[in-house]
């Protein structure tokens, strides 16, 4: 097992051991980060930080991360790049490859990120793109896991937009062992074949994958309840008319004290209170929202290490049991 040299452009480009190593990793990191030990694994390495969209979390985690293990991040806005200019992806993914040693992208059309990957000769990252957001589904593991200890067994429940996080949640979730439930208006369900090849993963493990419109029936037994934002980055101007579709898919107490009683909530953020969650719930006992934005860091500096230099993965398998 080795993810030396690899692209993490979908959550399928890991496997199940390999994520279990991405999250040990990440563990071992934020130990070592919270004890003040230095594990700068990746002195004098370079990442370039694509980025056509906004970001707060993913910037800051990863050029954070970078720093702390001893490397260097490079923030290019597509605007500023030859790119915003006509310049080709494959073009820019041979000439940023030849200059740094990791790409991460935020694009809007998820081709744009897999284009860099054909063509880069580092690995590339995907940061977000309209399909896929799996750096986020680490983070989101390991706060469950810090909370619950084990991942297989547990149900989680996704209510709100099937988006690119949904997308990545499901993957994630049935790679964990997990099952997941999810409350999606109609027309605005996850990507029919992420869901249908996951039913029958998750079928293997005795787990489920289930999509309904009801958020009621869906956070039955819940172990774990998410949402994202009604209108993602690029759906501006469908605001007005998601906002009356979404209304019944809030994450409010009422719909917490429906699932299990010792019950986490989590959200990638950003959130808009009042649409997919109201306040009280995000600064209230079940919500673990803060602690899963922190772990964007521990667990994008694991994907980092293990991507970027051979002893890392050598380390963490070696410890693996
Ligand atoms: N959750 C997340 O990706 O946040 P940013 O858009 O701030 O990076
Ligand atoms: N679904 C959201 C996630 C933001 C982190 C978006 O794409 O805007």
């Amino acid at each position: 097992m080795s993810l030396y040299g690899r692209h993490f452009v979908e959550m399928n480009d890991v496997t199940a051991d390999e994520l279990q190593l991405i999250l040990k990793h990440a563990t071992e990191l934020k130990t070592k980060q919270k004890r003040g030990e230095p594990h700068r694994i990746l002195e004098g390495k370079t990442l370039a930080m694509i980025f056509e969209k906004q970001s707060t979390r993913t910037r800051v985690s990863f050029e954070t991360g970078m720093f702390q293990l001893g490397g260097h991040a490079l923030f290019l806005g597509s605007h500023d790049l030859q790119v915003g200019r006509g310049e080709t992806v494959e073009d820019t993914a041979r000439v940023l490859s030849g200059f740094v040693d990791c790409i991460m992208a935020r694009t809007y059309a998820h081709a744009t990120v897999t284009g860099l990957a054909k063509y880069s000769k580092v690995p590339v990252i995907n940061g977000l793109s309209d399909y896929e957001h799996p750096c986020q589904i680490l983070a989101d593991l390991l706060t469950i896991q810090e909370d619950k200890t084990a991942l297989r067994g547990l149900k989680l429940t996704y209510v709100g937009d099937g988006n690119n996080v949904a997308n990545s949640l499901i993957i994630g979730c049935v790679k964990a062992g997990m099952s997941i439930s999810l409350a999606c208006p109609e027309g605005y369900w996850p990507d029919s074949t992420i869901v249908q090849k996951s039913k029958q993963e998750a079928a293997k493990q005795s787990q489920t994958v289930e999509v309904t419109t009801d958020p009621s029936a869906a956070v039955k037994d819940a172990d774990v309840l998410y949402t994202d934002v009604w209108v993602s980055m690029g759906q501006d101007e469908e605001t007005e008319k998601r906002l009356k579709v979404f209304k019944p898919y809030q994450i409010n107490s009422a719909l917490v004290a429906k699932a299990k009683e010792d019950c986490i909530v989590l959200h990638c953020l950003p959130a808009h209170y009042g649409q997919e969650i109201t306040k009280d719930v995000v600064d209230g006992k079940h919500s673990r929202i803060f602690e899963e934005a922190e772990n964007r860091l521990h667990t994008q500096k694991a994907l980092l290490s293990l991507l970027l230099s051979k002893e890392s993965q050598t380390l963490s398998a070696s410890r693996k049991n």
